[in-house]
């Protein structure tokens, strides 16, 4: 027999399985109903857009838009080709002036169209429809004065010839071949052009919005860290950039880690102030020229950070980086007035709700966006990926993306990670929220089959979980199954049962039975 091929998840994803998934659940119905709490509402925005979105928000530069992203060019490759041959020789008619390289190049136009749209293909963008219906036009124009030039043996008029196909050709220079979108990487960008695209700053300000679902990052696999990943974020949009704010979306997060029962979290704060040259860009350009006098002794990647993006050079967990980079001047000292008063008020409402908190200088988060407040939280249990949290203000995002000025914060929670730690933590222990009580239903003859079908339709209407085999076994078999899938009771249906209207139901774990009619047994099992 020729072997199947096996088939596996993809490196870096993976599948969520029973009972993990339940847990998943709780942790999903927990955020659901504590966002709600704090007046968030959820958004569900697609796993793809355009890559340009993500470029211009996280950064060109940033790791998660330059190496990690799952780009596509959309469209079909041979008829992006075929396309860009198109355009390149409607050119080079236009420079022609000899009907009889008109008329060859013409009849490879027409062969390319007809390539084109046979077999029913005809392109499924508007645009190129548009664009081939006036190439057809053009070519059925130049082929007719071709023929009449034949035809009365002088010259076509080629000032008209060349209008023609020059529209032509500014028709075709106007499809954009391979558009380019991408998985997201994060949703922060996504969430503000929908902002943007539904007219958002029309409505009551801020709008709280959160979401949950995959992101996707090619980054190295490893615990904790995968390329199909899941986040929980929120974002605040819109209104002012009160401290309040910046606290309570902390408090949030603090709060759902709280309801979870998630142990040893801790959190990180920190100001990286805002773009200008007596805050962080001032700041930028001292610690540029600081890494330049220690550069030697760098590691290739923060070397290439100095150029780049000097603030990531303080995140670099290289050990022998450590001494030096603590010598480094201190992003606080070089606030201005604003970005200070702004950090030190943040601290003060962490302070006012209860929530503890950590500064941290060297925390300047790995996407463009933030100014001042940017914050991580870590938890215990997931080894060197113990980011559970990362998240922090994004002031200019929304006008960075052809929106109107626009205050911003939020967070991301790493799902998967959160789990992790939830399992490391808690073990086998850990509350899944309500389990309903599991009946099976063991029945035998054709009578009892038809009432074990009407029982089990009513006791999952009334919550009940149920398992009814759906073929006959004898009861041992029946009973053994029904403790093998973990069930509390049997239900025990046979002919005589259902002739006398007395159900058996009997308690798996102590082996114990009791009767029942059957508005009592609904009765029973309700209560449990
Ligand atoms: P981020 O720090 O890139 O921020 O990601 C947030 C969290 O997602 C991380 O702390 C981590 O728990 C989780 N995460 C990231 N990459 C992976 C991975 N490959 N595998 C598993 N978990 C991962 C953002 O994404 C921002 N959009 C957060 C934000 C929202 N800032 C403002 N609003």
């Amino acid at each position: 027999m020729a072997s199947k091929s096996k088939f596996q998840a993809i490196r870096g994803t993976r599948d969520l399985l029973p009972p993990e998934t339940a847990l998943w659940n709780h942790v999903e119905e927990t955020a659901h109903s504590v966002f709600a709490t704090f007046g968030f509402g959820e958004i569900r925005p697609p796993i793809f857009e355009p890559t340009e979105l993500f470029a211009r928000a996280v950064g060109g530069e940033t790791d998660i838009v330059s190496k990690e992203m799952y780009t596509f060019v959309v469209g079909d490759f041979d008829r992006l080709i075929a396309w860009r041959e198109f355009v390149s020789n409607t050119n080079k008619i236009r420079d022609l002036d000899e009907l009889d390289i008109y008329e060859r190049s013409l009849s490879y136009l027409h062969r390319f169209v007809q390539e084109f749209v046979k077999n029913g293909h005809l392109p499924d963008d508007d645009q190129i429809r548009t664009t081939l219906a006036a190439v057809q036009k053009t070519m059925s124009f130049v082929g007719a004065a071709l023929i009449e030039g034949r035809r009365s043996n002088g010259l076509v008029n080629l000032d008209e010839l060349d209008r023609e196909v020059e529209n032509a050709a500014i028709a075709a220079g106007s499809i954009r071949p391979g558009e380019q979108i991408s998985l997201r990487p994060e949703a922060t960008a996504s969430v503000c052009r929908a902002y943007i695209e539904h007219n958002m700053q029309q409505l009551p300000q801020p709008q709280k919005l959160y979401y949950i679902g995959p992101m996707f990052r090619r980054e190295r696999p490893q615990k904790g860290r995968y390329r199909q990943f899941y986040q929980i974020g929120a974002e605040v949009l819109g209104g002012v950039d009160a401290p309040a704010i910046d606290a309570e979306v902390i408090e949030m997060v603090m709060t759902f880690f709280d309801r979870l029962k998630l142990p040893g979290i801790h959190l990180e704060i920190n100001s990286i102030g805002h773009a200008a040259d007596n805050c962080r860009r001032g700041y930028v350009a001292l610690l540029k020229s600081e890494l330049e006098k220690v550069k030697d002794k760098l590691g290739a990647d923060s070397q290439r950070r100095i150029e780049t993006n000097p603030l990531r050079v303080l995140d670099s967990k290289l050990e022998h980086e450590q001494s030096i980079i603590e010598k480094l001047p201190h992003i606080a000292d070089y606030l201005c007035d604003d970005c200070k008063t702004h950090y030190a008020a943040v601290k003060r409402e962490l302070e006012l709700r209860g929530v503890f908190y950590k500064e941290n200088w060297r925390l300047v988060r790995g996407l463009d966006y933030y100014m001042r407040t940017t914050f991580e939280i870590t938890a215990q249990g997931l080894g060197s990926q113990n980011a559970v949290c990362g998240g922090g203000r994004y002031d200019g995002l929304v006008e960075l993306l052809g929106g109107p000025p626009t205050k911003g914060i939020g967070f991301a929670i790493g799902e998967d990670r959160l789990i992790l730690s939830l399992q490391e933590s808690q073990g086998a222990s850990l509350a899944t929220g309500h389990r309903p009580p599991f009946v099976y239903i063991a029945w035998m003859g054709a009578n009892a089959y038809a009432t074990a079908v009407r029982a089990a339709k009513d006791l999952r209407a009334a919550g009940i979980r149920v398992e009814l085999p759906p073929t006959e076994s004898k009861f041992g078999k029946a009973l053994e199954r029904a403790s093998k899938l973990g069930a509390q009771y049997a239900l025990i249906l046979g002919d005589n049962e259902v002739a006398e209207g007395t159900w058996t139901l009997k308690t798996l774990a102590d082996g114990t039975q009791q009767k029942f009619t059957e508005p009592h047994l609904l009765d029973f099992l309700k209560k449990m």
